[in-house]
């Protein structure tokens, strides 16, 4: 009997269930922490009826820490000083994996390793082979973080805004550099600099500015800031012509602590898009990573196959795709999500369960109302996780 239960115990450790979780709107509210995320947190790490520890994979379509929640009551100018600073420093845009999952795990209250998560922009370290030596255009937070992790998954030559700013302020007259932004801002000359591709990070700060700066390097001749493709010239227009534009994300919505969606790096892609085809007459053709689209999907699963190789067999943790693990994590995985766009359309595509939470996007209270049915509506993560669990056995 005791080999039966032994044999019971690893064989529910290495079949599943496992779990993908969206954050925001999920784990978090904006900065606020939901309880029943932490009361998730405790169940999977063992403390449920079969002693059991299941494995789980974090992905989100967002890229930066946040900052711990505000307690309340009244505070001192110079403590709410201070909590701006900080919150500008942390919330600015541009997390490695290794930093936001130690901030996770500080949030949630269990260990979360960086094979454990994959952010909005993690699938651009499959672009690396293809630019690492190349000069490529970096938009994304209101800092130079999101340099510091292109530079830190392989781009030797990225560029930011501020480098732009710097050597012609004219080019955006509606921000005078700070001292701060002159410190890390690059001195070049970009007129001498062909760029190989545009990469959005996670998230613009400054939609006007990143506006203007993509459109103007997409419409450029070869890549260079100040030129223009000659109009007359179709030949120059084609789709393989234009400079390659890598979004790391579709979502046109997310959820925070505010009452209704707020607009996400969709709605930025389809305002350069717009204004893209104002100006020059063609589409803009876009690359697009994150969830829903199956790289993201085939990333994260790769991930969870690799955890649970792990388990089983004591293999290395993967922290990269490999082609044998892709869409090979065994029994079910549940995606438990907020945005029926983002997170149930990748998970259904994929073939996975989706739960869909009331806390986030989502403001319905039956699968039939999402655009995209999930399996199942929760109220919140909690209750999602209990029900698969029963479901599961
Ligand atoms: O697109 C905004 C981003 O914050 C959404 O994050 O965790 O809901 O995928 P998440
Ligand atoms: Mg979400």
């Amino acid at each position: 009997r005791r080999n039966a239960a032994a044999r019971r115990l690893v064989h529910t450790a290495i079949e599943g269930p496992t779990f993908c979780f969206d954050i925001d709107g999920v784990l978090k509210q904006g900065q606020h922490v939901l309880p029943q995320a932490k009361a998730v947190m405790e169940i999977l790490s063992g403390n449920n009826p079969l002693n059991k520890k299941y494995p789980f994979i974090c992905v989100t379509n967002g890229g930066q820490s946040s900052v711990p929640e505000d307690s309340g009551g009244h505070k001192s100018v110079e403590t709410l000083k201070t909590a701006a600073t900080d919150r500008c420093r942390l919330f600015s845009g541009g997390s490695l994996e290794s930093e936001r999952c130690q901030r996770l795990s500080k949030e949630l209250g269990v260990d979360i390793g960086e094979h454990q998560i994959v952010q909005s922009h993690t699938i651009f370290r499959s672009l690396v082979p293809k630019y690492a030596d190349k000069p490529v255009f970096i938009v994304g937070g209101n800092s130079d973080k999101c340099r510091r992790v292109a530079e830190e998954y392989g781009f030797k030559h990225a560029y930011i805004p501020a480098d732009v700013l710097a050597w012609k302020p004219a080019i955006w007259p509606y921000h005078k550099l700070t001292e701060k932004e002159w410190s890390y801002a690059k001195q070049a000359d970009l007129s001498t600099i062909s760029f190989a591709a545009v990469l959005v990070f996670h998230d613009s700060r400054d939609w006007g500015r990143d506006l203007q700066l993509v459109v103007d390097l997409v419409r450029s001749d070869s890549g260079v800031f100040g030129t223009v493709k000659d109009p007359k010239d179709a030949s120059q227009w084609t789709p393989e012509k234009q400079l390659p534009v890598h979004f790391s994300n579709p979502d046109l919505l997310w959820g925070n602590e505010f009452n209704v969606s707020r607009f996400g790096q969709g709605a930025l892609q389809e305002s350069m898009a717009a204004v893209y085809k104002l100006t020059t007459g063609y589409e803009l053709q876009r690359h697009t990573g994150g969830k829903p689209t199956k790289a993201t999907y085939d990333y994260a699963s790769s991930l969870l196959a690799s955890q649970i190789d792990h388990a089983k067999t004591g293999a290395p943790i993967t922290l990269h795709p490999s082609p044998d693990k892709i869409g090979r994590v065994p029994g079910r995985v549940y995606m438990v999500g907020d945005n029926p766009a983002s997170d149930i359309a990748g998970a259904n595509n994929y073939g996975w369960e989706s739960i869909l939470v009331q806390t986030g996007v989502f403001r319905g209270s039956r699968p039939e109302e999402a655009e995209h049915k999930p399996t199942v509506v929760a109220r919140d993560v909690l209750e999602g996780i209990k029900w698969a669990l029963k479901r599961e056995g």
